[in-house]
């Protein structure tokens, strides 16, 4: 991170923020509870989730995630005071035997125990944390308030009323849902007792260029995933929907001549079908 330049986006940010708390890198902010329920709400956040807030601040997010919608979690702050006053939230909520809060470094915190991740970081925070975030398992829900993160455009975007905001000159903050796609791109080939042929993926995030190879003819296809679900369409064929498992691509829809749950394709384990 260039800090320089970090410092100074947020000082530009946030300057006159109240209760502004500023940290080397990100400074203290709250989410206010409309938004922090917004958050929990567009990830779907329920009692299987397990939600880290990285960056918590006074552990708002983590405690409603258990208290509202019965979620387990764990924030990571760099403040001690701030981790120390989340703890005592916690046990006033009644939620402390369900989250955990540590004075951690966010970019030292291990996010593979994460169904959501949720933060209001910095635009930059967020790209650098981006590499990590696409890494999670597929389907992850990754929730920012307000910052983007880049050219991996958000899969849902809601704009939530924020009267007294005290940062910036909009009265409303955005919040942002990605869910983290499966990595598809390359090569995959069909079954011979399914006629073979091959399906080839370049992917871009969420978005996939696809090319069907089958008894000599080709077929360009475009398609979307949403975690490890796959809605591909190819030129002159019906829509489908496929689910990504490991290394093979399922039927998913129940539209199809096929049973759902069909191995269409697996993974070519070298350059060629
Ligand atoms: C804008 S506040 C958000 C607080 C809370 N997540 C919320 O939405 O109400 C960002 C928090 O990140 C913390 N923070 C900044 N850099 C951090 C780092 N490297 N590791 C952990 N926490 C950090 C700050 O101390 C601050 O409390």
């Amino acid at each position: 991170m260039k800090r320089s330049a970090f410092t100074l986006l947020a000082g530009l940010l946030f300057a006159g923020a109240p209760h502004a708390q500023p940290t080397e890198e990100v400074p203290f902010i709250t989410s206010p509870d409309n938004v922090t329920l917004e958050m929990l709400g567009l990830a779907r956040v329920g009692p299987s989730d397990h939600v880290i807030d990285l960056g918590s601040g006074d552990g708002r997010i983590v405690i409603t995630a258990a208290r509202r919608f019965g979620a387990s979690g764990l924030g990571v702050e760099i403040v001690p005071d701030l981790v120390q006053q989340s703890q005592r939230n916690a046990r006033e909520a009644g939620v402390a035997d369900r989250v955990a809060f540590r004075e951690q470094d966010l970019f030292r915190t291990d996010l593979a125990p994460a169904t959501v991740i949720t933060m209001y970081l910095l635009p930059e925070v967020n790209l650098q944390l981006r590499p990590a975030l696409l890494a999670l398992k597929p389907g992850t829900r990754v929730v920012s308030h307000d910052w983007d993160m880049g050219d991996w455009k958000p899969d849902r975007t809601t704009v939530v009323p924020v009267p007294d905001k005290k940062v910036g000159l909009e009265k409303s903050s955005k919040v942002h849902l990605w869910v983290v796609p499966a990595r598809v791109d390359g090569l995959w080939c069909a079954p011979p007792l399914l006629g073979g042929g091959s399906l080839e993926f370049t992917q871009s995030f969420q978005q996939v260029q696809g090319r069907l190879a089958r008894r000599g003819r080709v077929r360009e296809g475009t398609g979307r995933l949403d975690g490890t679900l796959l809605h591909l369409e190819t030129t002159g064929d019906r829509a489908m929907l496929l689910e990504v498992a490991g290394d093979t691509l399922r039927l998913a829809d129940t539209s199809q001549p096929l049973p759902a749950g069909t191995v269409l394709f697996t993974r070519a384990r070298s350059g060629s079908c």
